[in-house]
């Protein structure tokens, strides 16, 4: 790898989401960004959006996937409970200067003891899906072996009581909490990894398979390799251009063998990768910027979506790595055709657009909010969405994560007033349904998040839910937000 891609590759893990602040591109872009914060949250952008769309016009198709979406390591707490085993995050939250405030999951909001609570949360809410994550070391504590029958208990529990409440769960098997003893022994970068997420997707779909409608194998692999491996303010905190492309191959590949394990069991669900797509657009008008756009672009969306979808990596990728990158020589006969194993649907995530130099850096455009890499733009939301069913065909779309951090305060009168949210919510919801509109097969939306959580490298100073989370007595409050979802959902649409 040539220095020039090592260096264009570490200033990419600056731009990654989730980045803490230290990561941000630096400067003016900051302050711009915290200028912007008030423009996320407290105003809706572009006026009334209720006046724009025209209020009530916006219907969705029926039976629309209404959701709202969590992962393991951020809400369940119970760190030490029922057998769980340490994962990196674990070891990461807990090394001193790894997340704000030292803050960690140990306890989060206690979903592992409120699940019934929550559950009726989402009941009240009228939710149709909810899309959480399985914590890989309750099933598994150290990442192989038989399953921990009291961790798959809980999740039995858990799809049980959404059923009751005529909700569909959606599960992702691995949002980003690897057993720490897999971590020992080379974590990702170790193709034997991949190998274990598929013994452990397999006792999952044996355990709790025909209760589940929709599996989810690895949430945004991306982010994994940039954050864990580029930035290394995610865990496992590592900075290292050449493990991060060979981690994403590992993370591809476990993608593809736990497709084949749910096959080979018989079962009827539906599969597919969970990524977070970034659309790109040039700065400028200059061929040159035209052409580092399309590079990036590949790092950012078709890396991932090329390989599970055409079954090859993209060339220009490839290319820039070099021949002799760890990835290249990571990637064995075969390895493909795992990777591209027929996929029933593809969840996508959308949070941010990116806008990228002649010179290949990245610049900020529009309005940001308390995660600095985020630039509000609803139209990014219809520009990928349309661009995933263009390239790649009309494969079945479910969005599982978008939403927005506020500064949300529980007011005297004990509520939340978070229109911000609301308005963002309104606009990117639009430009799904302009999508829809325009031929993508989407599904159902998932909102990032049901209830504040643990926001990784940020911990609890970002605010991500519907619902607000008093930690010091871990009430539950549904923010302002919330009450306008709910009626979302019932008028089925806006
Ligand atoms: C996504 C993650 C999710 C949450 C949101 C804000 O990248 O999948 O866990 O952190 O960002």
């Amino acid at each position: 790898m040539s220095i020039l891609t090592r260096r264009r590759l570490l200033r990419r893990a600056a731009l990654s989401a989730t980045a803490t602040a230290g990561f941000s591109p630096a400067g003016a872009a900051v302050a711009a960004a915290a200028a912007a914060v008030t423009a996320g949250c407290d105003t809706p952008p572009g006026g009334d959006p209720a006046a724009t769309l025209g209020a009530g016009s916006l219907r969705f198709p029926r039976d629309f996937g209404w959701g709202a979406a969590t992962s393991a390591y951020q809400i369940e707490g119970a760190a030490k409970e029922d057998g769980r085993g340490e994962s990196i995050w674990d070891t990461f939250s807990r090394t001193p200067g790894r997340t704000r405030n030292g803050d960690t999951g140990d306890v989060a909001a206690d979903h592992y003891h409120r699940w019934a609570e929550d559950l009726d949360l989402m009941r009240d809410l009228g939710l149709r899906s909810y899309r959480f994550s399985v914590s890989w070391p309750r099933i598994q504590a150290d990442g192989t072996g038989g399953p921990n029958q009291r961790g798959l208990d809980f999740y039995r529990r858990l799809v049980d009581g959404l059923h009751e409440r005529g909700i569909a769960p959606m599960v992702t098997l691995f949002h980003w909490d690897l057993p720490q003893s897999l971590q020992d022994a080379g974590g990702w970068e170790n193709r034997d990894t991949a190998y274990r997420f598929a013994d452990y997707a397999d006792a999952m779909f044996r355990g709790l398979g025909d209760q589940v409608p929709v599996w989810l194998t690895v949430n945004e692999p991306k982010t994994v390799v940039q954050n864990g491996y580029l930035g290394g303010h995610h865990a496992p905190g590592r900075r290292d251009p050449a493990a991060a492309y060979l981690v994403a191959h590992h993370l591809q590949l476990a993608h593809g063998l736990a497709v084949r394990a749910l096959r080979a069991t018989g079962s009827t669900a539906r599969i597919g990768p969970a990524f977070n797509l970034h659309p790109c657009y040039p700065a400028d008008d200059t061929p040159a910027a035209a052409a580092a756009t399309r590079l990036y672009d590949g790092y950012e969306n078709r890396l991932y979506l090329d390989s599970v979808l055409t079954g090859a990596y993209p060339a220009d990728v490839l290319a820039d790595l070099g021949e002799d990158s760890r990835m290249a020589r990571g990637i064995t006969d075969g390895d493909l055709e795992i990777i591209s194993s027929p996929v029933d649907l593809l969840a996508v995530q959308y949070y941010t657009p990116i806008y990228v130099t002649a010179d290949g850096r990245t610049v900020r455009r529009w309005a940001t909010s308390e995660a600095h890499w985020q630039q509000i733009y609803p139209e990014g939301m219809y520009d990928i969405l349309t661009r995933v069913t263009r390239d790649y065909g009309p494969v079945p779309i479910t969005v599982t994560e978008n939403g927005l951090p506020c500064p949300d305060v529980l007011g005297a009168d004990g509520t939340v007033d978070d229109a911000g949210r609301i308005a963002f919510l309104r606009d990117h919801f639009a430009a799904a349904h302009r999508a829809i509109v325009d031929g993508v097969p989407l599904e159902s939306y998932h909102v990032w998040s049901l209830l504040d959580n643990f926001e990784w490298a940020e911990g609890y100073d970002q605010r991500w839910g519907l619902v607000y989370v008093d930690y010091p007595t871990q009430r539950r409050i549904p923010k302002h937000s919330a009450h306008w979802y709910r009626q979302v959902i019932s008028d089925n649409g806006l």
